[in-house]
């Protein structure tokens, strides 16, 4: 069963043409003319429960512009997103029942408020019972350390506190979906690994269904077995992170450091890709030849010292796709 399905989104946003120079600039704020722009164009995929997505994409590919249509916050141009058959333009009260939202840009917690209080007043709002609260933040307090900070106002927050405040704050209905755009943005090692480890446990412990839209390659690495690229407001990608990562970089690289000097080091295998003294980089397709042959054949001619093999990863990926190469 989907829980979540987006179909044929599109997001179009008038916008102000912007005439060249400062003549120019003048006029448009005299006489603007206007048009639009695409933040997201034709988008569509679809969610099982339990899954974790990373929703992937240089700057201004479309990603919050979505997250936002999922939440209801925004109506799409056209196209339709159900959440749990629901659909969150028709009916965001129903949908924001079932869904915590996070933007790391931005808190929604109460300002002039101590954590606690705006935790409190969430709490009353959403009419939970106290037991099923309590419990809920143990939970959180464990891994996210909220009684730390629960007696701080907000605003006094660091960010890293802030952003597991706001985490708190979105999961404390329990919902069964979470949307978080960018949590780990600006962290320390330490925060981003608290958020990293909340989203794994809530999901293993409840199944909890998270997109989460990053730039830190680590989030995803961790995190999610499924990846959505997105570029220029379409999907480019949508799959395993695995089989994303051997399609788009099916490279290895063996790096190998040699005893003494060799004038024939080149191998039909594989590529010289970087040379430094006695230490040569070979590029290697993963699969054409496998790391044990090509050692084996290079170490009938060269006299090797040492040698270590390096993994394409999900960053070669993520520098292919925002290069905009997809066919090297
Ligand atoms: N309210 C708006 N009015 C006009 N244009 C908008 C608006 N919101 C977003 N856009 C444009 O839509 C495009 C997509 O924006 P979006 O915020 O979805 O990108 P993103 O993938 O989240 O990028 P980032 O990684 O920088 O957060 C951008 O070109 C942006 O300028
Ligand atoms: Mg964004």
């Amino acid at each position: 069963m989907e829980l979540i399905e987006v179909k044929n989104i599109v997001k179009g946003f008038t916008v102000v043409k912007k005439n060249k120079g400062l003549k120019g600039a003048l006029t448009s704020l005299i006489k603007p003319e206007k048009s639009t722009v695409y933040a997201v164009n034709d988008i569509s995929f679809s969610i099982k429960k339990g899954e974790i997505v990373g929703f992937i994409g240089p700057n201004g590919a479309g990603k919050s512009t979505t997250v936002k249509i999922m939440s209801g916050i925004l109506h799409p141009t056209s196209g339709k997103v159900l959440v749990d058959g629901i659909s969150p333009q028709e009916n965001r009260k129903a949908v924001v029942k079932n869904l915590g939202v996070v933007f790391g840009q931005r808190t929604q917690l109460y300002w002039d408020l101590r954590l606690g209080e705006s935790f409190e007043l969430l709490r009353r709002i959403y009419q939970i019972d106290l037991k099923s609260f309590n419990k809920n933040m143990d939970i959180m307090s464990e891994i996210l350390k909220i009684n730390e900070i629960i007696d701080t106002p907000v605003r006094q927050l660091s960010l890293g506190q802030r952003m597991r405040g706001d985490i708190a704050a979105a999961m404390i209905h329990s919902p069964n979906i979470l949307f978080l755009d960018e949590p780990t943005i600006g962290l320390d090692i330490e925060a981003k690994h608290s958020i990293r480890n909340y989203i794994e446990k809530i999901n293993k412990i409840n199944n909890t269904t998270v997109i989460l839209t990053t730039h830190d390659l680590d989030d995803v690495e961790q995190l999610c077995k499924r990846l959505i690229v997105i570029n220029n407001g379409g999907i480019i990608e949508d799959g395993p992170l695995d089989s994303i990562v051997e399609r788009l970089a099916p490279y290895r690289v063996l790096i190998v450091e040699l005893s003494k000097h060799c004038v024939d080091i080149v191998t039909p295998y594989a590529e010289i890709i970087k040379q430094e003294n006695l230490k040569i980089w070979y590029r290697f397709k993963k699969n054409e030849i496998t790391a044990a042959e090509l050692i084996s054949q290079l170490a009938q001619k060269l006299p090797i010292r040492d040698l270590s093999v390096t993994e394409a990863n999900i960053e070669d990926v993520v520098r292919k796709v925002y290069r905009g190469v997809s066919n090297e």
